[in-house]
């Protein structure tokens, strides 16, 4: 067995092992978890399928965990890391040190990757290569945890390419994470009256490589601009796009269209900041119950959680069974799962 840290936004490392379970069809062993990181382990063999994650970040093998004494100092770390072995680092041409620091120190991570880096260029002569080297090593502090591993992974695996970006586009792990609340079998025709740049209608067509793929928005380029990424994906013949409000959608789609509804309306940034939310959730729940057959779901990315759970409420129609907050740098969106009674 070895063990593995999978890297993904706070909040999200419960979906992350739902996801390799699924994958796997059996949970890992040894699961822990704490914002950010989920450690497990997992026969060697298997390191395809944590490369092939969609709410992941990264995949490092674990070398060492370790509470250091608080305030943690740059000896501190400097000592730990001359305990570590890196398989394979005596016999490579070139390596570099990346950290990712949260909390507060005296110490940037600038100085981690110093620190450790000759840590590891004395004990090994091996030369550092901060643009392309063979092997890269993480050292990340967290609070006053130190971990050690050798990173798998050059770019995250969340950042998908895509044709067409938009400024508040959601990233590729967290569309891929509303897809896995909604938990559908096999849909027909899935939904997202926001689409935007179409994120999760990509990340929906993956997962569901049958499904028909509906997408509006009512700005046009944001129309274009999803049509062209979901034609790079390969998905033109089944998906289907539109200039739309979300708020009348159901005037243009005959009722129980839909298995699901994705989406991740707006959120206060332009056009959203003068909404009155609770009323502007309330309208979209009506509309969505038009739209959905029987036992449809709904998974929404908000970030008025109050507010959307009391449009829930006052609704009635719709019951919420999943919530899952995470933080995306200084902002903490809600996924909500909703299920149409
Ligand atoms: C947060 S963005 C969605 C981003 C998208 N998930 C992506 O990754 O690109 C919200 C989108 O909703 C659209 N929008 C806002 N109000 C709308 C309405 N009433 N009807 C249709 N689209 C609307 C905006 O134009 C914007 O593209």
């Amino acid at each position: 067995m070895t063990e593995f840290v999978l890297t993904t936004h706070p909040g999200l490392e419960n979906l992350a092992v739902e996801e390799l379970t699924a994958r796997r069809g059996q949970a890992p062993t040894g699961v822990q978890t704490e914002p950010g990181r989920a450690r497990l382990e997992l026969p060697d063999d298997e390191r395809p399928t944590l490369l092939s994650l969609r709410s992941i970040h990264h995949v490092t093998v674990g070398l060492l965990r370790r509470r250091l004494t608080a305030p943690v100092t740059l000896d501190q770390i400097e000592r730990a890391v001359a305990d570590v072995e890196v398989p394979g680092l005596r016999t490579a041409p070139s390596f570099r040190v990346r950290s990712v620091r949260r909390g507060h120190h005296t110490f940037k991570s600038g100085d981690i990757e110093r620190t450790a880096g000759a840590v590891f260029h004395i004990e090994t002569a091996v030369k550092v290569d901060l643009q392309r080297p063979v092997i890269t090593v993480r050292v990340d502090i967290d609070g006053d945890v130190l971990w050690v591993g050798v990173l798998l992974t050059d770019r995250p695996l969340s950042r998908r390419a895509k044709v067409y970006a938009q400024r508040v586009g959601l990233s590729a792990d967290l569309a891929f994470a509303a897809t896995h609340v909604a938990d559908l079998q096999a849909p027909t025709r899935i939904l997202d009256p926001f689409c935007g740049s179409g994120t999760l209608l990509l990340e929906a067509g993956v997962v569901h490589p049958r499904c028909e793929l509906w997408g509006s928005d009512w700005v046009p380029g944001a129309v274009a601009g999803a049509r062209s990424n979901l034609d790079a994906a390969g998905f033109t013949a089944r998906s289907f796009l539109r200039e739309q409000d979300a708020l009348h959608m159901a005037d243009v789609y005959p009722p129980s269209s839909f298995d699901s509804i994705v989406s991740n309306p707006p959120f206060g940034v332009k056009m959203g900041a003068r909404i009155n939310f609770f009323r502007f959730y309330q309208r979209f729940l009506s509309q969505a119950d038009q739209l959905l057959k029987p036992g449809g779901r709904v998974a929404l990315w908000v970030h008025r959680r109050g507010q959307l759970a009391s449009a829930v409420a006052a609704h009635g129609r719709f019951e919420a069974y999943r919530w899952v907050t995470v933080q995306t740098g200084s902002a903490r969106p809600v996924l909500v799962g909703l299920r149409r009674r």
